[in-house]
């Protein structure tokens, strides 16, 4: 087999075998297939396209290229839920002990990376003391014992994806929907749950910026669940404003509290029940989304959701006094509000302009070594459709030194649209592809 005559065949739009797929993922894993030709593939793909098969196929390859978690010591069926990602999305930390709460096991990892506030990982690190990090072992026991564990990616999963990723960054190869789909779901794969709950973002503050863009990458990622028989749905919700009032990280974690506690912003409550509920339904806990709904709605009114909380962190090493006392959080040293000249209602909100002002505090990570401030971030306090008169508060920034609040001022007020007319706050849950 030659990748030459694999390359010419996608050129011309032909649908590659399995043993094609399996001979290009092995080759570029080992080094044998170097970086041009397999540029060239990815364009042919890009051009060409793969159907539904070549699209699985593709992603297992990527999933079986490292470490495949085993989770089948944890009783019971596992669903993973993944995010497309955004701006403030704080739902990880609400779900995991919500979803525990109702005996469904969360056995998940989660990352770090780059962007406008850090990611889950960072943001537990909030909690005094809790570890993010286990081994394996003590991973899967704490999912036994307590029902939930959030840790680092450990391990090395679906590493060619890692390198594939990296060349379709400086191929102008990425916005293709079946490599991202592929990419996306070669690591939920990887990562051992049963069935997968993905949170498929669009709008400003999202990589797919359009609802029909949206619901294009949820089918295509749906649709691999089910070639791999792996049950996976995709909620397709808004992003064109943060989730929820809090932007930084400790913030974060008092917003995720207060959800739990039954004292949350609309939207943000509003995506975790939706989620939670799916998530009972893929793991056979209720027959319906109704229900699921319902169960979600008790177990926060009962208690027992935030009372998982406060076991989860404890037993993950987190001081779980933190979850009532919040001057036990890390905290910026000072506040400042963001007051607007403007009278009107909000119309649009540039959600990465609102990111940036939370990354400029240093909520975020611009480059790998930056390191994160957990207590800064913003508050916002006008979300689409408010009304706002000269004078309000639009916003209040948390800080620790002068130097970048007058751009993270300057990003906030930017960010905002204002129209005459009165505004009808968008939808938050567009579809859900089963
Ligand atoms: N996120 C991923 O993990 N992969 C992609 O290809 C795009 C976004
Ligand atoms: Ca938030």
């Amino acid at each position: 087999m030659r990748v030459y005559d694999i390359i010419e065949k996608k050129k011309l739009g032909e649908v590659l075998t399995d043993k094609e797929i399996a001979f290009v993922v092995e080759g570029y894993t080992d080094g044998s297939i170097p970086d041009y030709q397999m540029s060239a593939l990815l364009m042919a793909i890009y051009f060409q396209g793969m159907n539904d098969k070549e699209t699985a196929l593709l992603t297992e390859c990527m999933a079986k290229s490292g470490e495949m978690l085993d989770l089948s010591a944890i009783e019971g069926i596992k669903v993973d839920k993944h995010s497309t990602g955004g701006v403030g999305d704080t739902t990880t930390i609400v779900l995991a002990p919500l979803v525990a709460a109702a005996d469904v096991p969360v056995a998940k990892m989660s990352g770090r990376g780059l962007g406008h506030t850090g990611g889950t990982i960072d943001k537990l690190e909030s909690f005094p003391g809790f570890k993010v990090e286990l081994p394996l072992e003590g991973f899967i026991e704490n999912v036994n014992k307590h029902g939930v564990a959030v840790v680092g990616q450990t391990g090395n999963l679906a590493p060619t994806d890692k390198k594939i990723y990296a060349l379709r960054d400086v191929t102008a190869t990425v916005d293709n929907v079946s490599l991202i789909a592929a990419s996306i779901m070669s690591k939920k794969i990887a990562a051992g749950s049963n069935a997968i709950v993905l949170d498929v973002k669009c709008g400003s503050g999202a990589f797919m910026k359009t609802l029909e863009d949206a619901k294009k990458l949820g089918d295509a990622m749906v649709r691999i669940g089910k070639e791999v028989g792996r049950n996976t749905i995709a909620v397709v919700t808004d992003m064109n404003q943060p989730l929820g009032n809090a932007i930084g990280n400790s913030l974060e974690i008092m917003e995720a509290i207060d959800t739990l506690k039954g004292n949350g912003q609309g939207d943000l409550t509003e995506l975790t029940h939706t989620l939670a509920a799916n998530m009972f339904v893929l793991a056979g806990r209720v027959a319906t989304v109704e229900e699921g709904l319902s169960l979600a709605d008790e177990l926060i009114e009962s208690g027992k959701a935030i009372e998982k909380l406060r076991e989860w962190v404890a037993s993950q090493g987190g001081d779980a006094r933190s979850v009532d006392d919040y001057s036990l959080l890390p905290a910026a040293a000072k506040q400042m509000d963001v007051v607007l000249e403007e009278t009107g209602y909000v119309a649009a909100i540039d959600t990465e302009m609102i990111g940036k002002a939370a990354l400029v505090l240093g909520a975020g990570r611009e480059n790998k070594e930056s390191i994160i401030d957990l207590g800064v971030g913003l508050i916002m306090h006008k979300k689409i459709g408010d009304k706002v008169t000269k004078g309000d508060v639009v916003a209040t920034l948390y800080y620790s030194d002068n130097s970048h609040t007058e751009a993270a001022i300057r990003y906030i007020k930017d960010a905002y649209t204002f129209s005459t007319e009165s505004i009808k706050k968008p939808q938050l849950i567009y579809t859900i592809i089963r």
